[in-house]
């Protein structure tokens, strides 16, 4: 199999990836290159794609071992592994109207956040409900050398619960048990986050599960948060996926944020995310 890569926005973040059937096992040569790929553009998009529970499961465990949510009342019943984004459930899944309405990168509140998400998409609204992502490493670039003085070596703290209260979705939401909020301490993480394979320097931090900065006052910790949260979703950093069935978006959540758009809800929409473990982040 000969994979080819062509670019969806000018600069090297994002490519499609042509002549790719996820349906069937993928050879050793071409996981290697999409691994290669992932690292250069943060998101691959393959479209077209008529995969299965098994086969999306399959094609993931490629790039790692994959990490099972916390809200269980999310996942598919017989697919842990997978969490239904669907807005009328699924399998009895509590229904997602709009997952991820503000920008964050996947469980960033973990101590070893996911490497990366694969999303799929089994029905789309015919307009809206797209998803936004940010190029974490191109805004890092960005940031004038006062700021990128200002925040090396700083470390902020991420969580869940709070964001998690807040999210409503018109009292569908399940609230988390205390055993579940056992499983989501507060944790830190820099700022300035290094990838350990290429050595490219990301901001990490994101509207939805940073709540502060370590060690510096409230006020002013909020305001460095959403500072640099603005900064990096401009829309010289931004691309904006919008969906079709059958498509699959692998994105790196070490290397981006992303935010899904409104749409009307009398639509269906029911998407498929798996999601891949990774490492401590290191600055
Ligand atoms: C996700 C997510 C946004 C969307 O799958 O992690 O945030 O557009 N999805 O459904
Ligand atoms: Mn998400």
């Amino acid at each position: 199999m000969t994979l080819s890569f062509k670019p969806m926005t000018t600069t090297r973040f994002v490519v499609e990836v042509e002549d790719i059937d996820l349906s069937k096992p993928v050879d050793g040569a071409s996981v290697a290159a999409l691994r290669k790929a992932i690292n250069e553009h943060s998101i691959l998009v393959f479209r077209g794609q008529t995969i299965d529970n098994d086969q999306h499961i399959a094609f993931s465990r490629n790039f790692g071992d994959l990490e099972i949510h916390t809200v269980k009342q999310y996942l598919l019943p017989d697919y842990p592994e997978i969490i239904a984004l669907a807005n009328r459930g699924e399998n009895g899944t509590t229904p997602i109207d709009n997952g991820g309405a503000y920008w964050h990168t996947d469980i960033s509140y973990k101590a070893k956040p996911p490497m990366g998400s694969l999303l799929y998409s089994l029905e789309v609204p015919p307009e809206g409900g797209d998803t936004l992502f940010a190029d974490m490493y191109a805004a890092y670039d960005a940031l004038d050398d006062d700021m990128k003085d200002r925040i090396e070596g700083v470390r902020a703290v991420h969580g869940y619960a709070a964001r998690f209260s807040q999210m409503g979705e018109g009292g569908k939401r399940p609230t988390l048990s205390a055993e579940q909020l056992a499983e989501v301490p507060e944790v830190t993480h820099p700022v300035v986050r290094i990838n350990r394979e290429t050595g490219r320097r990301a901001l990490y931090v994101n509207e939805g599960f940073t709540q502060g900065i370590e060690g510096m006052p409230m006020v002013e910790s909020r305001t460095l948060v959403d500072t640099l949260n603005a900064h990096a979703t401009q829309p010289d950093f931004v691309y904006d996926h919008r969906w079709r069935v059958g498509d699959l978006v692998f994105w790196d959540n070490r290397a981006v944020m992303h935010c899904a758009t409104a749409y009307d809800t009398s639509y269906p929409r029911r998407m498929h995310r798996t999601t891949i473990q990774g490492d401590m982040p290191i600055a």
